[in-house]
C-alpha cells in the first residue's frame, strides 16, 4: 500500500493542472491513468495542434445545471493566466477565428508544459494503472488499481466523459459519485456530428465536403454563426457541432443558408438586371452549385428562370433559403463526439474547491461534472481553471 497526501485520477487536463497546483503547495500527489501517454485527448484536440483556450472565454459559453458555477473557477484563474504560463514557457501559437487560440507546432507542446510543471511541483505519474476501485476510510480513501493500493488524505476525480472510448473513456468516475452517494445528471454525446434520416442522405447524397456559412437555430432559440459541412455520413461543421449541445431527439435544426443577404431583396435585383437567366444558375452564385443542383432535382426551388417567379414564389424561396430545416436521426455518439453533457451534478460540489459537500476530501474537476464548453478552447479552459481551483485545496 502506498501512502500519499493526494490522488488524482486521470492524467487529462484537468488532473494534470489540479496535480501541478497541489504539488507547488506541498502536497504529495500521484496521478493514476490507465493510458500508457499522459494527456491523450490533449494530444489529438484541434486536429493535433489543441486549441487550448478562448480569448472572449466566459460563463456563457458553458451549459450546466447551474449556470452560476463556474463563474468562480473561471474568474479565479482566467485564459489570461493560461496564456500567461505558456508564454513563460515560450510556446508557439496563434489566434485563428473567434478568440480561438492553437499551438502552432503541436499539442504535444501543450502536455510538454503541464508535464514541466508536475515535474517542478514533484508530482508522480503512474500511468497503465487503471482503477478498479475506491474505499472510504478512517484518514481518506483507499484506491485500488490494477497495480498497485494507494492510501490518500484527497482523492481527485478527472477521468473526463465517455467520448472516444478508444482512448480510455471510462464510467469510472460516475461510479465513484454515485458510490458516495452523489446526483449524476444523464450523459449524453455532445460537440457531435449530425446523423440524417435515409430522405435526408438520398437528398444529400453527392454533397460530402460542401460547407456553408450558416445561422443554424436550436428548438430552444440558441444559435450559431459558422459553417455547415456535409459529410458522407450527415452533417457536421462547427455550427453544427455547436447547436448539437443544445438540440435533443426528435427536434428541428433551422439553418439559415444566407445569413449575410436578404435573398427577396436579392431576387427583386436580378429581375431588373438578369431576368433572363436560370434560377438556378443565379442561385448557383451565391450558394455553392452542388446545393442549388439538389434544390433544383429535388423540387424545392422552382424550374425557371429568375423573371418567371411570382411574388409568392420569392415569399416561399426566402422563407425556405433563410429557414431551412434539417430534422436529425441522432447523433454520431460517442464515438466520434468531443464532450459529454452531463454529468456529476454540480449541486453536489462546490463552486470554490469542487470539493464534494456530502464527502469530505473527494473533489471532482473536468469533463466528468455537468459542465460542457461550446467548441473553441472552451472545455479546456474550464479543464485548467476547475483543476486550478481544486489544486488549492485538495
Ligand atoms: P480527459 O478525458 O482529458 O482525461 C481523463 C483521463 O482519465 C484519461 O486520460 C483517461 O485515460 C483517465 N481515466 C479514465 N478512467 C480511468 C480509470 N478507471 N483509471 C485510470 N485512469 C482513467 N476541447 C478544447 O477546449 N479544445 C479543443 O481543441 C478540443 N478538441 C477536442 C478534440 C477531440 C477529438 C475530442 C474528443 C475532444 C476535444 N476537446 C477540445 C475536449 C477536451 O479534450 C476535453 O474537454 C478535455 O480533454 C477534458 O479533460 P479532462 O481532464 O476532464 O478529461
Amino acid at each position: 500500500m502506498t501512502q500519499v497526501d493526494v490522488i488524482v485520477i486521470g492524467a487529462g487536463a484537468a488532473g494534470l493542472m489540479c496535480a501541478a497546483q497541489a504539488g507547488y503547495r506541498g502536497r504529495n500527489v500521484t496521478v493514476l491513468d490507465m493510458g500508457k501517454k499522459p494527456g491523450r485527448k490533449i494530444l489529438i484536440s484541434g486536429g493535433g495542434r489543441c486549441n487550448f483556450t478562448n480569448e472572449n472565454a466566459s460563463p456563457d459559453n458553458y451549459l450546466c445545471g447551474n449556470p452560476h458555477f463556474v463563474k468562480s473557477c473561471l474568474s479565479r484563474y482566467t485564459q489570461h493566466d493560461f496564456i500567461e504560463l505558456v508564454d513563460r514557457h515560450g510556446l508557439a501559437y496563434h489566434h485563428k477565428t473567434l478568440g480561438q487560440l492553437f499551438c502552432d507546432n503541436s499539442a504535444q507542446d501543450i502536455v510538454d508544459i503541464l508535464l514541466t510543471e508536475c515535474e517542478w511541483a514533484g508530482v508522480n505519474i503512474a500511468l497503465r494503472n487503471e482503477v478498479l476501485s475506491v474505499t472510504k476510510t478512517d484518514a481518506g480513501y483507499e484506491v485500488i488499481t490494477e497495480q498497485d493500493s494507494y492510501q490518500c488524505e484527497s482523492l481527485v476525480v478527472a477521468s473526463g466523459g465517455l467520448t472516444m472510448p478508444k482512448l480510455g473513456a471510462s464510467p469510472v468516475g460516475y461510479k465513484i459519485a454515485e458510490q458516495f452517494g452523489l446526483t449524476v445528471l444523464p450523459t449524453m454525446a455532445a460537440l457531435v456530428p449530425f446523423t440524417l434520416h435515409q430522405h435526408d442522405k438520398d437528398r444529400f447524397d453527392g454533397l460530402s465536403g460542401i460547407s456553408i456559412p450558416c445561422l443554424v437555430t436550436s428548438e430552444d432559440g440558441t444559435q450559431f454563426k459558422e459553417n455547415i459541412l456535409f459529410t458522407h455520413r450527415g452533417l457536421s461543421g462547427p455550427a453544427i457541432l455547436q447547436i448539437s449541445s443544445f438540440w435533443r431527439a426528435g427536434q428541428t435544426v433551422y439553418i439559415n443558408l444566407l445569413p449575410e443577404l436578404d435573398l427577396k431583396q436579392q431576387l427583386e435585383q436580378w429581375r431588373q438586371s438578369q431576368g433572363q437567366k436560370s434560377l438556378k444558375n443565379t442561385l448557383a452564385t451565391i450558394l455553392p452549385k452542388r446545393f442549388v443542383e439538389m434544390l433544383h432535382d429535388t423540387k424545392a426551388i422552382p424550374d425557371c428562370n429568375v423573371n418567371q417567379l411570382s411574388h409568392a414564389q420569392i415569399d416561399a424561396l426566402h422563407d425556405y433559403i433563410h429557414n431551412w430545416q434539417i430534422k436529425p436521426n441522432g447523433t454520431e455518439g460517442y464515438r466520434t463526439a468531443e464532450v459529454t453533457l452531463g454529468g456529476v451534478d454540480t449541486d453536489e460540489l462546490s463552486s470554490k474547491t469542487f470539493e464534494a459537500k456530502k464527502s469530505p476530501g473527494l473533489y471532482f474537476i473536468g469533463e466528468v461534472t455537468d459542465v460542457t464548453g461550446w467548441l473553441g478552447g472552451y472545455n479546456f479552459q474550464y479543464a485548467w481553471s476547475c483543476g486550478f481551483a481544486a489544486g488549492q485545496y485538495c
